[in-house]
């Protein structure tokens, strides 16, 4: 168990969220298809890289190096289905666009002080996105027409829940259980204040 019972809660309201999507986003979504596929195509592409750099910057760590190394493989195989799915439909992988979700998670990131405190923020971004992700995931899941997409959306949904909680483990492996805790909180109610502010637009998945 990671937080004890805390976390079964926070994993039925799609893991400690603190604002549900808004219902407007996936009828949104689904008139952009080609958009939103780009999108996705281009966040899995950014999870594979992100934990290559996690790799290559905590090399001595060594559960992070053998837990992370398969999920380059699975980001990469995410991105991979995305693309066949572009093609399949005769679409296209779109340039790649300023991602503000991210960069805003970015901004939040402790730039200083000690490289702890920079190793945890890094795993829980990493952790925030996924959860995010993964809420996102199942809104598309639940709410498109097409029920072939439906049930596409609903494997990326699982894998990205297995990714959040790999991250928070990670962070727990390596640092105190009540800091990872005591972060995340502050972590939540920030990204919460980042959905808030953010336009909702059918062409991204964040
Ligand atoms: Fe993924
Ligand atoms: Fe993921």
């Amino acid at each position: 168990m990671l937080f004890g019972m805390e976390l079964s809660q926070d994993t039925k309201n799609i893991l400690g969220l603190q604002l549900p999507t808004d219902p407007r986003w996936v009828n949104l979504a689904e008139k952009s298809l080609e958009d939103i596929l780009t999108d996705h195509a281009y966040c899995e592409q950014k999870a594979a890289t992100t934990c290559i750099t996690l790799i290559q910057r905590y090399s001595e760590m060594e559960k992070l190096v053998t837990e992370l190394s398969p999920i380059v493989t699975e980001e990469w195989g995410h991105f991979r289905l995305v693309l066949a799915e572009l093609h399949k439909r005769n679409l296209k992988l779109g340039k790649q666009r300023k991602d503000e979700y991210v960069n805003k998670l970015i901004d939040f990131q402790q730039k200083g002080g000690h490289w702890e405190d920079r190793f945890l923020d890094n795993l829980l971004t990493m952790a925030l996105i996924e959860a995010r992700s993964c809420e996102r995931f199942k809104r598309l899941s639940e709410g498109l027409d097409e029920e072939y997409l439906r049930n596409f959306y609903r494997r990326f949904m699982e894998s990205e829940a297995g990714h959040y909680t790999l991250f928070i483990e990670l962070a727990e492996t390596y640092m105190d259980k009540e800091k990872v805790r005591k972060r995340w909180k502050e972590w939540l109610e920030y990204e919460a204040g980042i959905m808030q502010a953010l336009e909702v637009r059918g062409d991204r998945i964040h």
